[in-house]
């Protein structure tokens, strides 16, 4: 039976170690998150109003109806959601919009009995330096001076010609203030030709996060890595010392299944056997030198505070074994 030479385990331990990396890099973005890189991390989706659940009762503070703008100077108010179509429902459908992608529409007013579109649901968010944006397309028409003599099917017919549609430019503010409750949505202006409007947003969760602990080296990872090298070199350590020591042959050169028991005495195993002892005993130091040097790490100190005693004791111990 022939193992692999201490450096190339080394290599392989490496190996999985830049296979964790190169999969913590790999960013699976949610909808309605946005990740920068240089790590900074917003997650928007407390801020979606979703349809109450089939016999589920909303929450005792759970928003369910949808966010509301006042219009001020402008003749309308306004509804919205974020990153998702508005769940209140539409009385009607809005002017020029489809009637399947009237169910995706994510704001609009309402004017002359009529509702416009101000956008199509959206939920890639971007990130504008430290400025976070969602923007809605698609809406009704724009034609801002037409809109009160058009009715009904006339308005699209005439809409299929113009090319030019309301949007929706909503941009998010961190609330530093801790006692602050709801987060406020606010109308802040529309285009003069009624083609864009704009509002923003202020709110604890549009203040910078931190991404899930599943991307990213975590400290579980951490522990993984060290874990896999540990058992490595107290493996190939095990057998480099039945070969060389025990002069043991086949499957006898496998360490001893006994000392898999106790995490304790495996982790005092390594010590002794990779330490003090093959120190004294090994006729080659070549392979020695490089595995103490791992099996050091944390715990030399311990190792080497150990009597010889414990070491004869514990060899003594594996050699009855054997020799069962
Ligand atoms: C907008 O809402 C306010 C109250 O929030 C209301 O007083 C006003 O009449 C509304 N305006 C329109 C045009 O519906
Ligand atoms: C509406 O949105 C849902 C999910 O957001 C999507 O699955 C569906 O295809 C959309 N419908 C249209 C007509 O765009
Ligand atoms: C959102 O982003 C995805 C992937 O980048 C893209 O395919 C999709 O068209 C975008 N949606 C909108 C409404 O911009």
């Amino acid at each position: 039976m022939h193992f692999p030479p201490l450096p190339s385990a080394l290599l392989l331990a490496l190996a999985i170690h830049s296979g964790v990396s190169a999969a913590a890099d790999e960013k699976v973005v949610e909808p309605c998150t946005v990740a920068s890189s240089a790590g900074s991390f917003y997650d928007l989706r407390k801020l979606s109003i979703l349809p109450p659940k089939d016999g589920k009762k909303p929450g005792k503070n759970e928003k369910v109806d949808d966010w509301h703008a006042r219009g001020y100077d402008y003749p309308s108010n306004f509804t919205l959601n974020i990153c998702e179509p508005v769940v209140g429902g539409l009385e009607h459908r809005p002017v020029g919009i489809d009637k399947d992608l009237a169910q995706n529409v994510s704001a609009y007013y309402e004017t002359g009995g009529k509702i416009y579109s101000i956008g199509q649901q959206n939920s890639n968010l971007t990130l504008r330096g430290r400025r976070l944006v969602l923007q809605y397309t698609d809406g009704s028409p724009c034609g801002g001076e037409n809109k009160k003599r058009d009715n009904g099917d006339d308005e699209d017919k005439k809409s299929a010609k113009d090319s030019r549609r309301k949007s929706t430019l909503i941009s998010f503010h961190c609330d530093k203030d801790p006692l602050a409750t709801a987060p406020s949505l606010t109308f802040v202006g529309a285009s003069p030709d009624e083609c864009s409007y704009h509002f923003e947003v202020l709110s604890k969760d549009a203040c910078i996060g931190s991404e899930p602990a599943k991307q990213g080296v975590g400290p579980g990872a951490v522990f993984a890595i060290i874990g896999v090298i540990a058992i490595l070199v107290y493996f190939l350590g095990g057998v480099f010392y039945q070969r060389n020591v025990a002069h043991a042959r086949g499957w006898r050169q496998l360490p001893n299944y006994s000392m898999w028991a106790g995490i304790g005495s495996f982790v005092k195993d390594i010590f002794i056997i990779g330490t003090s002892s093959c120190a004294r005993f090994l006729p080659s130091r070549r392979g020695y030198s490089a595995l103490s040097v791992s099996a050091n790490g944390n715990g030399a100190s311990r190792g080497r505070g150990r009597g010889p005693e414990d070491e004869n004791r514990l060899i003594d111990q594996l050699d009855e074994e054997w020799d069962d």
